[in-house]
């Protein structure tokens, strides 16, 4: 039989113990699997004191993760660190050393993975992340692997648990986003510090690595246009039903060709989206990426994006592909995003004000008369059609009236314009909010 792989792992916290546990509970049928065994050698973490409910055996466990990257039994250091600091000084340390890395660290590769990718080339090693997005739904593999025939044309994701939970709440209670946010702090779903989750920073990291899998695009992270759902209110959710839609929070890539220039349009936001669509079916923590391709047409992928054991699946199923490739000697010759390194380019992006789409506005104005109709003139003067126009029930607390307003498909660089018109008027109490709507995922 072929020799074990030895294994250290760096970072004990939630995903980190998953891992162990599916490590040592299915070692049978990883064995199995492989025609060789993976061996857990070493762990490292700096908090060596909590129970972390595992039983170790011959584990090392310290909080020398130098010695372990440094140890010359250990083939593959699994990085649960997260973060960019530490965990890519470890990461590159651990490469520079000649081994292969398995990380779920999106933040990392959104934002230095040019980096570490070129130093696993020239060290001929493995850099896997299939944990990085959508936890544990095979979506990476999936497009390096089962899709790569195709020219990609679009992605529709979910990617991010911890808002699509917060906006399935507020839909199904009618609450407010603040209570939400605070009980789903209180269930473990959203982190103390919840920005990157709901102001879409996780899910433009997450759609950096799916724009450069499905077109071979290097997005630089903060380029790509991206709104949290801090600002929706219970009166979006009441329309959007009426007007037979949901609101997800989607992470969007599309190949736009116009007259032979090839664009990339990426973008993460609040999205009303059909509620017949399969997208707008899936709820709470749970995860889906809908991809289209030339040659297969619609797909979709569904499952747990996050938490311990869902992410663990996906990184011990990175080890085993990182192990394979060791025993094959091919290892570092897969193109980790799915393009070589040499097709990888830095497409052009198509700016938001180009983007057609039909807009859902809430407004928020003065009960007085005249006000719809010098609303309906400045959407008309910059040629933004109205499809419907609701008043809603009076506000007396906010001394407003909440108007909906539903556009036909517009340029938004003249919806934007024309809100800001709109938005100076005296009667106009709030600044409008505009929620995209995407018919076509
Ligand atoms: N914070 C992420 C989410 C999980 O809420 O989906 C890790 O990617």
């Amino acid at each position: 039989m072929p020799e074990a792989v030895g294994v250290g792992l760096v970072g004990f916290g939630t995903i980190g113990t998953g891992v162990v546990k599916v490590l040592l509970r299915n070692a049978e049928v990883i064995e199995q699997r492989l025609g060789f065994p993976l061996r857990l050698l070493r762990i490292a973490d700096l908090d060596t004191e909590t129970d972390r409910g595992v039983d170790l055996g011959n584990v090392r466990f310290d909080s020398d993760a130098d010695g372990l990257i440094e140890d010359p039994e250990i083939g593959i250091v699994i990085e649960l660190i997260g973060g960019y600091g530490v965990a890519r000084d470890l990461t590159l340390r651990s490469i520079e050393r000649g081994k292969h890395v398995v990380t779920a660290n999106k933040a990392l590769l959104a934002v230095h993975g040019r980096e570490i990718f070129d130093a696993a080339r020239k060290q001929g090693v493995d850099v896997a992340f299939e944990a990085s997005v959508g936890g544990g739904i095979p979506i990476l593999r999936s497009m390096r692997e089962g899709l790569s025939a195709n020219r990609i044309q679009s992605l529709h994701g979910i990617v991010n648990g911890t808002t699509n939970y917060v906006l399935t709440e507020m839909e199904e209670t009618g609450e407010a986003f603040e209570p939400v946010l605070k009980r789903a702090q209180d269930l473990g779903y959203a982190e103390a510090d919840p920005s990157f989750d709901v102001d879409g920073i996780d899910a433009a990291h997450k759609l950096t690595l799916l724009a450069a899998m499905a077109f071979g695009a290097e997005l630089a992270f903060e380029d790509i246009p991206t709104e949290g759902i801090r600002g929706l209110t219970p009166l979006d959710f009441e329309a959007a039903e009426e007007f037979g839609y949901r609101i997800k929070m989607l992470a969007i890539a599309k190949l736009r060709e116009d007259e032979g220039r090839e664009r990339i349009e990426a973008r993460v936001h609040p999205t009303m989206i059909p509620s017949k669509d399969l997208l707008a079916r899936v709820d709470g923590a749970m995860n889906a990426v809908a991809v289209t391709g030339d040659a297969v047409g619609p797909t979709l992928f569904y499952g747990a994006g996050a938490g311990e054991m869902p992410t663990a699946s996906a990184v011990v199923a990175d080890v085993m592909e990182v192990a394979r490739e060791i025993h094959r000697g091919s290892a570092g010759r897969v193109a980790p995003l799915s393009y070589v390194p040499d097709a990888l380019q830095q497409k052009p992006m198509v700016p938001l004000g180009e983007l057609v789409a039909r807009c859902y506005l809430a407004l928020s104005v003065r009960d007085q008369p005249g006000v719809l109709g010098e609303i309906a003139s400045i959407l008309g003067e910059h040629q933004v059609s109205i499809e419907s126009m609701i008043q809603k029930a009076r506000d007396h607390a906010a001394g407003a009236v909440p108007i909906v307003v539903l556009t036909h498909p517009a340029p938004e660089a003249a919806v934007r314009s024309a809100l800001a018109r709109v938005d100076a008027l005296p009667a106009v109490v709030a600044p409008t909010r505009l929620i995209r709507i995407e018919e076509e995922l």
